[in-house]
């Protein structure tokens, strides 16, 4: 069956996230080590943003290393920053041949210096694309964000540039890594873990969450068409009545 035909153009989300999970169990059923999860990992990365960009989604986030992960294994944390390393290398002139931009949120200066200039290089290439933002977290974890955010603040009140009873939602969100991102309307996450695992916290306060059972590696664009297919047969109400939203659409 076609899915992307049951896809309705007028309700696509704007933004969807992904975690991406089950690498490691993926390549364990096939007795081989971790690593070779994540490599095959890039592939379903690489047709996802295909998928998002034939039809036409405008923004996709991935979660590909959280400030957690720094405790795996050593092997596995540099062979990982290699794999990042050479994904983004191989990929970019494809992506920015088609009119996607490359960035990254996280805490990039924890980085290992080549994987940070090839990320410095593909960001540049491809900053005046438009067509699709693909956001990369990495080194990422929402609660550094939000601690990262409050100090932002703290310094501004502190140096007297800002007063408290200027704080609010607007001046959280631009103080947030994904302040140039709307927030994320679908977050999908792969594996069938039921878990947000500290990713965007502040930002998926209303997004719709979709979970699937398939390991990342597996991932392809069928399995991206269902999520937002799902998506689309929900009502967002933002915490409103239905009649009420409505309303506010004009409706
Ligand atoms: C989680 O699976 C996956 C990761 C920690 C890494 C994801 C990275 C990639 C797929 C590399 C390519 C990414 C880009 C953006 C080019 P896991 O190891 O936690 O799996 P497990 O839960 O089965 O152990």
């Amino acid at each position: 069956m076609d899915l992307k035909q049951h896809i309705n153009e007028e309700k696509l989300p704007d933004h969807v996230a992904l975690i991406m999970d089950g690498n490691g169990r993926w390549a364990k059923q096939r007795g081989k080590e971790r690593i070779f999860g994540h490599e095959n990992g890039v592939e379903a990365v690489r047709d996802t943003v295909k998928a998002a960009a034939e039809i036409g989604v405008s923004y996709l986030t991935f979660f590909a290393f959280s400030t957690e992960n720094w405790c795996r294994p050593h092997l596995e944390v540099e062979t990982l920053m290699d794999l990042l390393v050479h994904a983004i290398g191989n990929e970019t002139p494809e992506l920015h041949k088609n009119g996607v931009r490359l960035q990254a949120i996280g805490d990039l200066e924890s980085l290992p210096e080549l994987c940070r200039e090839k990320l410095n290089e593909a960001m540049k290439l491809t900053e005046k694309n438009t067509k699709l933002i693909v956001t990369v977290a990495l080194s990422y974890s929402a609660r550094w964000e939000i601690v990262n955010a409050t100090r932002k603040i703290a310094e501004k009140i502190a140096n007297k540039t800002l007063s408290p009873d200027q704080i609010d939602e607007d001046l959280l969100h631009a103080a947030m890594e994904t302040a140039s991102l709307p927030d994320p309307d679908l977050l999908i996450r792969t594996s069938g873990e039921l878990r947000i695992s500290n990713f965007l916290l502040w930002q998926i306060a209303y997004t719709e969450l979709y979970f699937t059972p398939v390991y990342w590696p597996d991932f392809r664009r069928e399995h991206f068409y269902q999520a937002i297919i799902d998506y689309q047969r929900r009502e967002r109400r933002f915490g409103k009545l239905n009649k009420q939203v409505a309303v506010s659409k004009n409706l």
